[in-house]
């Protein structure tokens, strides 16, 4: 089978063909009621997502971005704190942290997970004590879909003095050691961003918490620092709320999740039964499951002869197979970041990611012909 045109890298249209009559009577309602702001919607979503994650607080806002930006609000960090991340991400995981002033310190992930590697987090420490700076937390980001090694890093920084951000904008509905994204940290930010597991029609995101203190702090500050009163100013906030329309939505969406996550467990156990003994699928730990936001492999490393990986995308790009590389570059190689301190002994484990990391074409909709020959034209291409 050969498709005529492009495939999609992730198939947006087949989910919504699934629930559009359930989307447009759940627009409708919105259009209807006119509350496009904190609508009803709102707070049924955040209802419907501590029942999802067990978290006793889930707070919508405007982006993930906006979610991570809120819980440092929460936290209270200021000018001048430290930030442990990985460089491994998205920008968004550090952006955050110049935008207060405070300073991220990029931190070395795992080889076979891509996540932030607890064994390395001493190194971190020592570098910012080498900057002169204090570190106040680390946030940890769910790669791709699966958490990091959160029981490990959690016991890091309890140590520490520390708290802990999950970034989970790629894991919610991913589970570790008994627990859900949500409740793996002492703040978790989620996105649903359109093209992540769980993805509104625009920009939307989540913060979660235990903490009744901090979720009230999160829900002032996405409303310009309001307290209970209308025009009274407690802190300094933003304007980080949720659209009631992107929650209108998402409550559709949320009962399709559930089964979305089992349909991306099975097409990720295909791809890796029928690739790893050529490629290096995102090893996933016991005691682990990953939403599975992205399916990323590596190609063995550059000087061992086979395919390039630009060679290999387009190959597969010829064949109607789109690909993509998440992330080219370490957060810390982009220049906006480059005066910010790295982990001692440096990031060779992120940079040679960066060189090796390809993502497939993924989503709950891909259907069994299309994966299978997804994998004939991969296999076809490294094997030549
Ligand atoms: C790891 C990570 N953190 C944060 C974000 C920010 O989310 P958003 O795009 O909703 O602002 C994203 C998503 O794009 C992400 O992948």
């Amino acid at each position: 089978m050969k498709p005529p045109n492009m495939l999609p890298f992730i198939d947006l249209a087949a989910q919504q063909a699934q629930i559009r009559p359930q989307i447009e009577a759940a627009i409708t309602r919105v259009l209807d009621h006119g509350q496009y702001i904190m609508g009803a919607e709102v707070d049924a979503l955040e209802h419907a997502l501590t029942d999802f994650t067990g978290a006793r607080h889930a707070i919508t806002t405007s982006s993930g971005t906006d979610a991570l930006m809120l819980c440092l609000m929460a936290l209270g960090v200021k000018a001048g704190d430290a930030v442990i991340v990985p460089s491994f991400s998205f920008a968004a995981t550090a952006e955050i942290l110049p935008c207060l002033g405070a300073v991220p310190i990029f931190a070395e992930v795992d080889a076979a997970h891509f996540t932030l590697d607890p064994a390395r987090l001493d190194d971190a420490l020592t570098a910012a004590q080498t900057a002169g700076l204090s570190v106040v937390g680390i946030i940890p980001v769910g790669l791709f879909g699966q958490p990091a090694d959160m029981a490990r890093i959690n016991a890091f920084a309890e140590k520490h003095g520390l708290w802990v951000i999950d970034d989970a904008a790629q894991s919610l509905g991913s589970t570790r050691d008994g627990k859900r994204a949500g409740q793996m940290a002492a703040m978790t930010a989620t996105s649903f961003f359109p093209a992540k597991p769980l993805g509104c029609y625009g920009d939307g995101g989540a913060i979660f918490t235990d903490d009744d203190t901090r979720a009230d702090i999160a829900r002032s500050a996405r409303q310009h620092g309001m307290g209970k009163m209308r025009y009274q100013y407690e802190r300094i906030g933003m304007t980080a709320r949720m659209d009631t329309i992107q929650a209108a939505i998402l409550l559709e969406k949320l009962k399709l999740f559930p089964d979305e996550l089992k349909q991306r467990q099975r097409l990720a156990d295909t791809y890796k039964n029928a690739l790893e003994s050529i490629l290096t699928p995102q090893a996933l730990p016991q005691n682990t499951t990953s939403s599975w936001a992205q399916y990323a492999v590596l190609l063995p490393p550059k000087n061992s002869g086979g395919i390039s990986r630009d060679a290999l995308q387009e190959r597969l790009k010829n064949h109607g197979i789109p690909t993509a590389i998440y992330y080219p570059k370490g957060i810390h190689e982009h220049p906006p970041y480059a005066n910010y301190p790295i982990t001692q002994g440096g990031l060779a484990i992120t940079e040679d990611l960066c060189q090796r990391i390809l993502a497939l074409p993924f989503h709950a909709w891909l259907d069994n012909d299309a994966q299978d020959y997804i994998i004939g034209a991969v296999k076809d291409a490294i094997t030549a």
